[in-house]
């Protein structure tokens, strides 16, 4: 059985006081719970990540970075590498969330650098793939997923058993307009069976979680759904007690 991870994606929000009552109600929230093998990762912005490092104390809470650079040193103002983002604790990261894909111009090709880059420097890539609106209602949508996850396993090659998969229909993304449990299952064991067609051995033990207006009310189903090994929480991330009963959800 795979187990299941439940991401907080932050995005650019948080501050010193805000992060602080948040893992202390986490933290007080989760503890002497069971979670059943669940992992719990809070994705901060970066120059957070040593505040919350010395706050997410329980063994089950883990940090994430929310991008990475697709380069490892050098000339290149402004970046993170895998290397740093581990030096702060992270344990996973986010790469090619649809935000920056569509606002950095990030393509297939630099989601497997970033992708490869986190996995040297010994951080679980969260791999971002979605859909637009417009895709989906032309009929689109396989093509377009289709293209996102052979790009990725061909560059990663036999590496894709250390990457975790995130579907995120970006026509779900901040607009409370979250996919139907049957519409996200069906995508997920759908992307399930490609991988399996290049790589049957992966294929069942990869962990696809699900991101796109998650909130305490539909997490139980969501992650009841056979295919859907967590989720990937953005707006409701923010809010101490609704994350709290969206990481409990089902247990
Ligand atoms: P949302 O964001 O939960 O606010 O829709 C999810 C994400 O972008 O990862």
């Amino acid at each position: 059985m795979r187990s299941k991870i439940i991401i907080a994606n932050w995005k650019l929000n948080g501050n010193w006081s805000f992060n602080e009552e948040f893992a202390n109600a986490l933290s007080k929230g989760l503890q002497e719970i069971d979670l059943k093998d669940r992992q719990i990762v809070i994705c901060p912005p970066n120059v957070y990540l040593q505040q919350m490092n010395g706050l997410l104390l329980e063994k089950s809470i883990f940090l994430g970075g929310q991008d990475l650079s697709d380069e490892l040193s050098g000339a290149f103002t402004g970046e993170t590498s895998g290397a740093m983002l581990k030096d702060f604790g992270c344990r996973y990261v986010i790469v090619g969330h649809s935000e920056r894909r569509a606002r950095h111009f990030e393509t297939d090709d630099m989601v497997v650098k970033k992708t490869m880059n986190a996995i040297s420097a010994g951080i679980i890539p969260v791999v971002c793939i979605g859909e637009t609106q417009e895709q989906r209602q032309s009929g689109l949508m396989k093509e377009v997923l289709s293209e996102q996850i052979h790009s990725l396993v061909s560059g990663v090659a036999d590496q894709i058993g250390n990457v975790v998969l995130a579907y995120e229909p970006i026509w779900a993304i901040g607009t409370g307009a979250t996919a139907t449990v049957e519409q996200a299952q069906e995508v997920h064991g759908w992307v399930r069976s490609e991988i399996e067609r290049v790589n049957p051995a992966i294929a069942q033990k990869l962990p696809i979680i699900y991101g796109g207006s998650v909130k305490a009310g539909n997490a139980p189903e969501l992650l009841e759904a056979p295919d859907i090994d967590g989720l990937l929480v953005g707006g409701a991330s923010l809010m101490p007690r609704e994350f709290l009963t969206i990481c409990l959800a089902g247990l």
